[in-house]
């Protein structure tokens, strides 16, 4: 899968740890950084990564800050992203069958790197479950 990665100061340590997971099981990452622990602003990133699977360049975005929440509030301001900030599985896991969520937002400062990844994990490997859920997702879109 192609996955477009960003990541702010405070999530840079989480990041590099998710990305040694997905380069290990044979995932291409468009990386938009930082790869730098000087203080950055966290939108930046985020409306890369998230302009990256609003256009199809990537299939699914990984945004991490020091909460997930800033990430997560400026990817989901691009249409056709659904950016889900998780905490734990469960959360990972309906975000994609019932939200069909493309973008995982995740807290450095929140999660232990071993939660993390099970997350990411849960998180490429749920598909969506369609039926009635298709329907929510198409009206997440605001009407023109
Ligand atoms: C940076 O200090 C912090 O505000 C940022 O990483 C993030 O948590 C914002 O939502």
């Amino acid at each position: 899968m192609k996955i477009a990665v960003g990541n702010d100061h405070a999530g840079l340590p989480l990041m590099k740890t998710l990305k040694e997971y997905l380069r290990a099981r044979g995932h291409e990452l468009v990386d938009h950084g930082t790869d730098s622990e000087d203080s950055v602003d966290y939108p930046d990133y985020a409306h890369e990564v998230a302009a990256s699977v609003s256009s199809g360049k990537a299939d699914l975005g990984l945004l991490v800050c020091g909460t997930g929440i800033g990430m997560s509030i400026a990817a989901n301001r691009h249409p056709g992203v659904r950016a889900a900030l998780c905490a734990d599985g469960y959360m990972a896991r309906m975000a994609r069958m019932h939200n069909f969520a493309n973008v995982l937002c995740m807290g450095a400062r929140v999660l232990g790197p071993g939660v993390a990844m099970e997350i990411l994990d849960v998180f490429l490997h749920t598909p969506f479950e369609g039926g009635r859920h298709e329907r929510r997702v198409e009206k997440l879109e605001p009407k023109p």
